[in-house]
Formats: C-alpha cells, sequence, structure tokens
C-alpha cells in the first residue's frame, strides 16, 4: 500500500481552516468538498490517456481523453457525502456507490446496514471517501465489501488520518492506496483524532 500525504500549500492552507474550533457549518461544507477535489487531483495522476484526433478550430488535432473511464465513488455514510460533490466535480461521469455501517456496542465492530454498489464494479476503480481514517475498523469493512464484489483497484481518499488505522490497514490490504491530506499525531481514548476535526459529519451536516 502506498500511503500519500498531499504536500499542497492549498490542502494544507484549506485543513488548517477546518480545524477552527467554531467554524461554521457552511464553511466546513464547502471545505471539505474542496480538500476532496484537490485530494481526487493527486489520486488520479496515474490514469492512463489515449489519442485520439478530433477536428479542431484549424483542423485536426490529436488530443488525449483518460482510458476507461470506469470509476466509482463510495462514500461511508454519512460523513463521506461531504467529500463526494468536490469529487464529481472532477469526475463527472463517475458512479456513485454507496456504504453505511453502525457500531455494534458489544463487540465494538462495524456492521453493514446499507450497500448499493455501482453496476460493473468489478471493472472500475473504487475511490473510497470519508474525512476521517480513525481506527479503521470502517474502512476495513468498505475494503472488504468492495474486494468480495469483485473490485480490483481500491483507492481511499480523507482528509485526516491517524497513524494506528494507517496501520491497521497498511497490514490487512496492502494492495490499498491511500490518499489522505495530513497524518495527525494519534487516537483518543474514544477513537477521535487529535488534534483531528472533531465529529466531521456533525460539522458536515450542522447536527451539533
Ligand atoms: N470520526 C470523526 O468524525 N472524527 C474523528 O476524529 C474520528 C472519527
Amino acid at each position: 500500500m502506498a500511503v500519500h500525504v498531499a504536500d499542497h500549500p492549498l490542502i494544507k492552507h484549506k485543513l488548517g481552516l477546518m480545524r477552527q474550533h467554531d467554524i461554521s457549518t457552511k464553511d466546513f461544507r464547502d471545505l471539505s468538498s474542496e480538500v476532496a477535489r484537490l485530494l481526487t487531483y493527486e489520486a488520479t495522476k496515474g490514469m492512463e490517456t489515449q489519442t485520439k484526433t478530433i477536428q479542431g478550430w484549424a483542423g485536426p488535432v490529436v488530443v488525449e481523453e483518460i482510458k476507461g473511464k470506469k470509476i466509482t465513488i463510495v462514500p461511508i455514510l454519512r460523513a463521506g457525502l461531504g467529500m463526494m460533490n468536490g469529487v464529481i466535480d472532477m469526475i463527472p461521469s463517475a458512479k456513485v456507490s454507496v456504504v453505511g455501517y453502525y457500531r455494534n456496542e458489544e463487540t465494538l465492530m462495524p456492521v453493514e446496514y446499507y450497500v448499493k454498489t455501482a453496476l460493473n464494479i468489478e471493472e472500475r476503480t473504487a475511490l473510497i471517501l470519508d474525512p476521517m481514517l480513525a481506527t479503521g475498523g470502517t474502512l476495513m469493512a468498505t475494503i472488504e465489501t468492495l474486494k468480495k464484489a469483485g473490485c480490483k483497484t481500491i483507492k481511499g481518499l480523507f482528509l485526516v488520518a491517524a497513524p494506528e488505522g494507517i496501520a491497521k490497514i497498511t497490514a490487512a490490504h496492502p494492495d490499498v492506496d491511500i490518499y489522505v491530506a495530513s497524518i495527525d499525531e494519534k487516537l483518543n481514548e474514544v477513537g477521535y483524532i487529535l488534534p483531528g476535526l472533531g465529529d466531521a459529519g456533525d460539522k458536515i451536516f450542522g447536527t451539533k
């Protein structure tokens, strides 16, 4: 697995704005989309292109287009929805597969309650979206669901990750690439990332 930490001034600046304790819902939402857009740019750098000839203003011209174009984005409910529009801005033809999990309070394991995957998912590159990669439990379950559905190329886009979550995914799924705006210090005792962003879902949906 390759972990790519986006080393770009715009991403650093926008993430810094998101860490402000009293940021408004609108600003947090807008910035989530903007950083998702920039992470998409990073995560799609290796996509192959092919040439074709079109009629330009001065006659035939050879242009490049993305080969295949089979992508599905996979927002993890609910916070992942906050990154969805940013990615769709960059890849308008992407199909959307949605997954949702709740936590079993006894085992603390994620339990799937919703999965709706795009048609022909086995032919698509999946871009998983979640603002926070914390313990890695939900991401692990999502990757397993996608692999069971036949998905061969899987990448994950996150705003902030904890080293603990990255270590868990690296060990279990070395073939999955991770793109993240920042790797923060650690998890606290209830699984929140420090310094982190707080509860990203609440901030995106304005529920706290
Ligand atoms: N989910 C969040 O929203 N924030 C964290 O810090 C960890 C998980």
